[in-house]
């Protein structure tokens, strides 16, 4: 059992969305939760941009003696774990990949499933590589939709705009009808003979940001397609890899304290929606890498 803090790290305030369901699932924990919003968007950078952004990150919450340590970032996390790993040697890292495609991989039914993410997480391969490994015989179809992180920082996650680029990026990858009407196809059931079929059945949303368009993005793809957002098992990742180094208090209520590398006025401002509650400005402190 241990009172130190988890940190929490993502490029900005996408993570928010994972510290909301860790939160949820581990009440009692105090958490840190770092944004580099100074050099968000990692989506479209290189790996090994990434990767050092990342480690500098992880590098700079390990000095708040933190228990462990939560990369909430898919891009991140794809590019960058085992260098994270490496630095904090003896320190559990986990990140977001592996639970979102085990997630996808348990309630698939057909086995074809389709991942949206960043362009570095897409480029990456890491979720198809994660989703191959648990489910050889699963078909992984991926797309960057990179314009979704833009919608949600911007606040535009419903509505027309928001469902107009859903459609642009998902018609091809669930063999939609082009009508704007976005009643989407159905997902083919299991094929005669072990077969995949065509159209995926299960969507993973492969970005911290993507969960706020959730709403768009099912109206454009139907209702009969699962969509698995790795935070809530990401969540359940960490309590159960935590075990025995979680309070033993789970009665008191989670503290969080949130660190920023650029403008905590955008991050409390943005970073409220993604957490579903106020942040206040001066409740942010602005830290250098
Ligand atoms: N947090 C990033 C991710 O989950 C999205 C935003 C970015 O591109 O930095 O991939």
């Amino acid at each position: 059992m241990s009172d130190a803090p988890i940190g929490v790290f993502d490029s900005g305030v996408g993570g928010l969305t994972v510290l909301k369901a860790l939160a949820g699932e581990l009440p009692g924990e105090q958490f840190i939760y770092l944004g580099d919003t100074a050099r968000l968007p990692y989506g479209t950078k290189s790996p090994e941009t990434v990767s050092r952004y990342a480690v500098q990150a992880a590098e700079a919450l390990a000095s708040y003696d933190i228990k462990a340590l939560v990369v909430a970032c898919n891009t991140a996390s794809a590019a960058s774990l085992p260098a994270i790993r490496e630095k904090l040697k003896g320190m559990p890292v986990i990140g977001v990949i592996e639970p979102g495609a085990d997630a996808a991989c348990r309630v698939s039914k057909t086995g074809n499933i389709a991942v949206i993410a960043t362009e570095a997480t897409v480029r990456g391969g890491a979720y198809q590589e994660a989703i191959q490994r648990l489910r050889p015989d699963a078909r992984v179809s991926a797309r960057a939709t990179q314009l979704f992180v833009a919608l949600a920082e911007e606040g535009m996650h419903e509505g027309p705009i928001a469902e107009s680029v859903a459609r642009h990026y998902l018609t091809s990858l669930f063999a939609l009808p082009g009508a704007p009407s976005g009643a989407g196809a159905a997902p083919s059931a299991l094929v005669p003979g072990g077969a995949v079929p065509a159209v995926p059945d299960t969507l993973v949303l492969g970005c911290t940001h993507f969960p706020m368009l959730a709403g768009a993005i099912r109206a454009a793809i139907g209702t009969r397609v699962r969509i698995v957002d790795s935070a809530a098992t990401t969540a359940k990742a960490v309590r159960d890899r935590l075990g025995s180094l979680l309070r033993a208090s789970p009665a008191r209520r989670s503290s969080v304290r949130f660190l920023a590398t650029d403008s905590p006025e955008r991050f409390a401002r943005v970073g409220s929606r993604f957490l579903g509650q106020t942040i206040a400005p001066s409740d942010v402190e602005l830290i250098d890498l």
